[in-house]
């Protein structure tokens, strides 16, 4: 189990990196450079901002899968509490900024263009169907 969350969590880590660049060097860039607003901007930057703090926890940090999950067993319980592994090692504060960035990703979520994601499937579907 380790070892599988280890490669594919590193794989989706590492894809998720590249395609965050890759779209904002699209929007600085390239042609979409002109229809780019500030908003789409701070998303981007949200994003960055969560893959790298993962990224960091995945390659950088030694924490074991189990002192997160105790973690966050401690949040949904509604005590929460850091283990005294995860509390005294500074890999914390890379989770403090992963869930910081996180939270305000999911906070703006509902505000944003992003929405347009959760219609787009039926949208497409209704519109191909002509
Ligand atoms: C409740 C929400 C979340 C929690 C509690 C959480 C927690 C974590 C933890 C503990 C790790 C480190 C895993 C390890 O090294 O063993 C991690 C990694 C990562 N997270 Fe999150 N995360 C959350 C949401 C998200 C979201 C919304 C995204 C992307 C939009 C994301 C992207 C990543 C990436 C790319 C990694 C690095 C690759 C990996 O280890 O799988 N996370 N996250």
């Amino acid at each position: 189990m380790n070892a599988f969350a280890g490669w594919s969590g590193g794989a989706a880590g590492i894809i998720m990196l590249a395609a965050v660049l890759y779209w904002i060097g699209r929007r600085t860039f390239g042609a979409y450079r002109k229809l780019s607003s500030p908003e789409d901007y701070l998303l981007l930057a949200l994003l960055l901002g969560i893959v790298i703090m993962g990224d960091h926890m995945r390659f950088v940090g030694t924490l074991h899968a189990d002192t997160y999950r105790a973690w966050f067993q401690s949040l949904m319980a509604f005590k929460p509490a850091f283990p005294a592994e995860l509390a005294s090692s500074t890999t914390r504060l890379a989770l403090d900024w992963h869930m910081l960035f996180v939270d305000a990703f999911l906070i703006y979520f509902p505000f944003s263009k992003l929405t347009h994601a959760v219609g787009a499937f039926a949208t497409n579907l209704v519109r191909s169907s002509d």
